[in-house]
């Protein structure tokens, strides 16, 4: 266990059970010789179960490929990703579309919703192809917090890009899977609607033991998070517990000052 994990609160908890996912010297490399880019460069990384973890690093340092390796959608160049204590690598195809379906959720950077279907329609589709029953309580509630009750028979051209974003965030809840990867979940949103989506991800986190890793560029953000995972060409440079805005900021200062001089 690295010192991290041991020094923070829920210590004990990662001890005696499997992380919801975890990343052993991952590595990621896109094309060959001249065009090869080293996306990932052997991350280690664990994302323990009931917690809410925000990546951050600068543009192109391999915050989506991360998520993407670690949610199985996409093959990894080296090392090794679970989710809980499923190897991903030893996965069919068709394995690895029933483990994304049944247990992971994720948010895009671009929304993915499909155009033909109403909102609603969006939110409960992972779940009408796994031939599952939505829960209307938690339905109601998860439609109710996004602030998405009046459209839900909206299809996505008749919805701003912000509502288009609460639906891809419903869609994610909506079937309580064991992790949750959202990438940049609030880069499209004004910060009253980004604020209620975090406050109810950390909520979804505290009250209901739901597991959320996401990317993220805005410090505010990033508060919302119990964790923070610095992400700089491609490997992991820092960690923050219990992160403030302001700390957030301040660490992200201290790296743009190692950059320009080095
Ligand atoms: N399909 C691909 N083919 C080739 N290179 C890729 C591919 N996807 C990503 N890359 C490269 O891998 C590196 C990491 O990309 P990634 O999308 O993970 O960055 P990011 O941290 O999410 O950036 P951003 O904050 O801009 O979203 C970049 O240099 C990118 O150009
Ligand atoms: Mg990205």
């Amino acid at each position: 266990m690295s010192p991290h994990a041991a020094a923070s609160t829920n210590a004990t908890v990662s001890a005696v059970r499997p992380a919801a996912a975890q990343a052993v010297d991952l590595s990621k490399v896109y094309g060959s010789g001249e065009t090869q880019v080293v996306a990932l460069d052997a991350v280690s990384v664990e994302f323990g179960r009931g917690r809410f973890t925000a990546i951050m690093g600068p543009s192109g340092s391999g915050k989506s490929t991360l998520m993407h390796c670690m949610a199985g959608l996409d093959s990894l160049s080296s090392g090794s990703a679970r989710i809980g204590e499923t190897e991903l690598s030893t996965l069919s195809d068709k394995q690895l579309t029933k483990l994304r379906r049944d247990k992971v959720g994720f948010i895009f950077q671009a929304f993915n919703l499909l155009p033909t279907l109403t909102a609603y329609e969006n939110i409960t589709l992972p779940m009408d192809i796994a031939g599952r029953t939505p829960d209307r309580q938690w339905l109601e509630q998860v439609v109710g917090t996004v602030g998405l009750a009046g459209r839900l028979k909206h299809r996505p051209s008749e919805l701003s890009g912000g509502q288009q974003q609460r639906v891809a965030v419903a869609r994610a809840l909506a079937s309580r899977p064991e992790i949750i990867f959202a990438d940049e979940p609030t880069g499209n949103l004004d910060s009253r609607s980004g604020a209620e989506v975090l406050g109810f991800l950390r909520e979804s986190v505290r009250e209901l033991g739901q597991t959320v890793v996401m990317v993220t560029h805005d410090p505010v953000a990033a508060s919302y998070a119990d964790r923070v995972v610095f992400l700089a060409d491609g490997r992991i440079v820092d960690e923050l517990h219990e992160p403030t805005a302001d700390r957030v900021l301040d660490r992200m200062r201290r790296f743009d000052t190692a950059v320009r001089t080095s």
